[in-house]
């Protein structure tokens, strides 16, 4: 695909779903919530909300591409989930490894990257083995990164860039009065990720649950009725058309 292609596409596309392609973000994140609750309501179990939630992934992923967004971090599995009850616990990471694995032939097809953040180093080894697999095979794909959340607490990962850094004054690399924010920026998960421009919550719950604090300290926080499962591409165009709306002034007038 030549470089006129790639970008002039998501540019066509926008427009023609009401968006203004000079003013996409370029870091979307979404918390998926309400997948128990869909469940619930056809007196289904739980683990079905997850996987029709499994599929939305998929839909939002590859519009997110269409559209010629940089970077869509989705926050699939936060450190808080570990409390769920097992049988849920290794439902998700089941699905999750499917997911990765049968999901490889789209990201290829779309040039997505896949990325992970979180302390990935609590999943289980079967699905931390297909992620490398994947996030490996996938890096040099250049349209857009998916970011997935698992194990993830934003409490966690300051926590984490602050016995980094604690380390590199221990060692004498580093004076405490150079420390900046970019060197906390430098020891996140994802240093290089741009900022968050936009939290999109399904379920019309309006908290952050501990969702990027760092990344997203400027992003437009937007909440939305749908149950997760239920969230489709029109209801994304919505959302993107709402941040559009919202004046962005950065701490300034
Ligand atoms: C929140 O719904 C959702 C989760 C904790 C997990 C999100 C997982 C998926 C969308 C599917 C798998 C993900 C991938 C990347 C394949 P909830 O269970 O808290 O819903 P509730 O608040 O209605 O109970």
């Amino acid at each position: 695909m030549d470089h006129v292609t790639k970008v002039a596409q998501p540019i066509a596309h926008a427009t023609a779903v009401g968006l203004d392609s000079s003013r996409l973000p370029r870091h979307v994140a979404i918390i998926m919530d309400g997948n128990g609750r869909w469940a619930k309501s056809r007196t289904w179990d739980r683990t079905r909300g997850h996987q029709q939630g499994a599929e939305v992934v998929r839909s939002i992923t590859t519009e997110s591409v269409k559209l010629g967004i940089a970077r869509l971090t989705l926050y699939a599995f936060s450190s808080e989930n570990w409390s769920r009850p097992p049988a849920e616990i290794d439902f998700l990471m089941e699905l999750l490894d499917r997911f990765l694995k049968n999901e490889l032939p789209t990201l290829q097809e779309n040039d997505v990257r896949l990325e992970a953040i979180g302390s990935l180093q609590r999943l289980p080894l079967n699905v931390r083995k297909t992620l490398d697999r994947i996030i490996n095979t996938t890096a040099q794909n250049k349209s857009m990164v998916l970011c997935l959340a698992l194990s993830y607490g934003g409490r966690d990962e300051l926590t984490d860039a602050c016995r980094a850094i604690a380390r590199e004054v221990q060692a004498g690399r580093i004076a405490p009065e150079e420390i900046t924010p970019q060197t906390i920026q430098s020891h996140l998960y994802a240093p290089h990720a741009h900022d968050v421009d936009v939290v999109i919550r399904t379920a019309g719950e309006q908290r952050m649950s501990n969702f990027l604090p760092w990344e997203a300290t400027y992003a437009e926080f937007i909440s939305v009725a749908p149950l997760w499962p239920d969230f489709g591409i029109a209801a994304y165009h919505a959302a993107l058309q709402e941040f559009q709306r919202r004046e962005r002034r950065f701490g300034g007038v």
